[in-house]
């Protein structure tokens, strides 16, 4: 398996990725919500503000995460990671764990100083993720699953309450993903 900064040129190989993972796994629906906000989050967010990783098996585009810019009330750098797909046929080998601690390793080098994501404890408590709450770290939207609120801290000092507002990319700005 090869692990690799995601590239504009691999826009529609991940694109279709996303597709076919969610409208496996959850219906035509959501397969076709989650690539839409994949083309938004690559279309509409600054370079900067973006960084996705891929993990290749040969040629083949099996697993894509993306992190994006997400400001928090104390001025931490601080992304969050969302949308996460593993294709279906090499799912449960590793391939989402070892893709994402490839992605948080490349932005400690960065300096980013927290990661958030939301989705299950039970697989994200795996990567040193750890339930947070609304007193912790605000949500920027009401969240349908509140359990589902995760961050950690990657500068080795520990995720301080912060109060205020926090903000995501236009591409997350939507209240149906939250
Ligand atoms: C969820 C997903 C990203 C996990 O990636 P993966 O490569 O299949 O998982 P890995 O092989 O890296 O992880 C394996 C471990 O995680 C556990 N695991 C896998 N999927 C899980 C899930 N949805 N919930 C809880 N645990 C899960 C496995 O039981 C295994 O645990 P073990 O090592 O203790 O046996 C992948 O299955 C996927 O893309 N699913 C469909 C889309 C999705 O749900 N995306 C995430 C939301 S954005």
């Amino acid at each position: 398996m090869n692990y690799s900064v995601f590239q504009l040129p691999d826009s529609q190989n991940v694109i279709d990725l996303f597709a076919s993972v969610f409208t496996h796994s959850e219906g035509k629906e959501e397969g076709q919500l989650i690539s839409e906000l994949v083309s938004n989050l690559i279309s509409t967010t600054a370079p900067d503000d973006l960084v996705g990783f891929v993990a290749k098996n040969h040629d083949a585009f099996v697993g894509c995460i993306f992190f994006s810019r997400f400001v928090v009330p104390n001025d931490q750098l601080a992304f969050i990671l969302s949308p996460v797909a593993v294709a279906t046929d090499v799912q449960n080998q590793g391939v989402g764990l070892g893709l994402i601690n490839f992605g948080l390793q490349y932005l400690k080098q960065k300096q980013v100083e927290l990661v958030f994501t939301y989705g299950d404890p039970a697989y994200y408590s795996k990567l040193g993720f750890q339930q947070i709450d609304e007193h912790t770290v605000k949500a920027p939207f009401k969240l349908s699953q509140p359990i589902g609120w995760l961050g950690q801290s990657l500068n080795g000092e520990t995720l301080q309450p912060m109060q205020g507002v926090t903000g995501c990319v236009e591409a997350l700005s939507d209240a149906k993903y939250w």
